[in-house]
């Protein structure tokens, strides 16, 4: 069993608040972070996936295989985009790494193919002091 994370990138914007507090309740909060027009970042998503190597190709995962389904089910909803609107996961909770973090392990999953290794690990880099990491915990089926 190896484990591969592919690295991803992508730009989005958010602004931190909770709507039923005061401007200074969300500044202590959340910092700067609850500034009324947002501020954007440079993130990095990691996604490992678990399995045997294949000994006809070598490979874990195909990699574009992976990269598509990233694209297509993650990247493509949050690059470039305002978190706290754009994304309706994200809708009526904080735009936090830890809730983006979420967010991707939830979609991932619900679009996993079957003959794929399996999912084991999600990371997401916010900045360098900020990174998140969430383990995926086998779904019983
Ligand atoms: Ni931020």
């Amino acid at each position: 069993m190896v484990r591969v994370t592919r690295n991803y990138q992508f730009s989005a914007s958010h602004r931190l608040y909770l709507a039923h507090l005061s401007e200074e309740e969300n500044q202590k909060l959340f910092g700067k972070c609850a500034n009324p027009h947002g501020h954007g970042h440079n993130y990095t998503l990691a996604v490992t996936v678990e399995g045997p190597i294949d000994p006809r190709t070598g490979l874990a995962v195909n990699p574009f295989a992976l990269d598509k389904l990233v694209h297509g089910h993650v990247l493509g909803r949050i690059d470039h985009s305002y978190l706290n609107e754009d994304v309706e996961e994200l809708r009526g909770v904080p735009a936090t790494t830890e809730n983006l973090a979420s967010f991707a392990r939830q979609a991932l999953a619900a679009a996993w193919p079957a003959d794929f290794p399996a999912l084991a690990h999600i990371g997401v880099r916010e900045t360098k002091r900020n990174v998140i990491e969430l383990p995926v915990i086998p779904q019983k089926v």
